[in-house]
């Protein structure tokens, strides 16, 4: 017997990260962030001579890496063989190649492996793409976030302005998410979907704290 497990998927930029870090806490669950994971393979990606698209290299890169998700203080910080990649896996570099590499058979099977083996036990909130049909397709609550493509964008746009990217314009951020959300669903293995037991939530209008809210509702509901 195993812990719940909450699975949470959605199109980029739905409020997946800041919600489900919220839920991670308010019911002490663990929080696996499988975007991160992705991000990181890409990262390494970028960082040496392979070319996005060589799937043999790419596929024998996955197998010699080593991906910690390590716990720190609000957030997660994201190691892969021992660096420190919790920031350099949020350039818009990674971000525009990611769903490519995401989208290869040999990176996909490595990281749900991995994935599955860190929620063996339950107890945990996992945030992605697949994660209800495909990762934990048993989780107890199965959750489907979204927002109008304009919402998502403008979200986008602010965090980069706070960051202080303040080169990309609102409608290339929302070209990046039309673009990224093509790719993530109509991939060949696991696309972006809603699983047929999945609740779907949009987040259009309502605040962090309301859709937390509604899913800590949802949770003690379904448990
Ligand atoms: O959630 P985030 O924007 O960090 O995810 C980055 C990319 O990683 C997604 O656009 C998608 O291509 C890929 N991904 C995936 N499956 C997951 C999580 C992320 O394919 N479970």
């Amino acid at each position: 017997t195993r812990q719940p497990i909450v699975a949470i998927d959605g199109p980029a930029g739905a409020g997946k990260s800041t919600v489900t870090r919220h839920i991670a806490q308010l019911l002490n669950l663990m929080y696996l962030d499988t975007g991160a994971m992705y991000r990181a393979i890409t990262w390494k990606v970028l960082q040496s001579q392979i070319s996005v698209d060589d799937e043999p290299a790419i596929a024998q890169l996955v197998s010699g890496s080593r991906i910690e998700l390590i716990p720190d203080q609000d957030q997660i910080r994201v190691l892969i063989d021992g660096s420190d990649v919790t920031e350099a896996i949020r350039t818009q570099e990674v971000t525009r190649n990611v769903s490519a590499i995401a989208a290869q058979v040999a990176v996909r099977r490595g990281l749900v492996k991995q994935q599955q083996q860190l929620g063996r036990r339950g107890g945990l909130v996992a945030e992605g793409r697949d994660i209800g049909t495909h990762v934990f397709p048993d989780a107890e609550l199965k959750i489907f976030l979204t927002a109008s493509v304009e919402e998502r964008a403008k979200r986008r746009y602010l965090e980069l302005q706070q960051k202080g990217d303040l080169n990309t314009s609102l409608e290339e951020i929302k070209q990046d998410i039309i673009r990224r959300d093509e790719l993530d669903s109509n991939r060949t293995i696991a696309p972006l979907r809603k699983a047929v037991d999945a609740i779907e939530l949009s987040t259009d209008g309502l605040s962090i704290e309301q859709v937390t809210n509604e899913i800590v509702r949802l949770y003690t509901e379904h448990l």
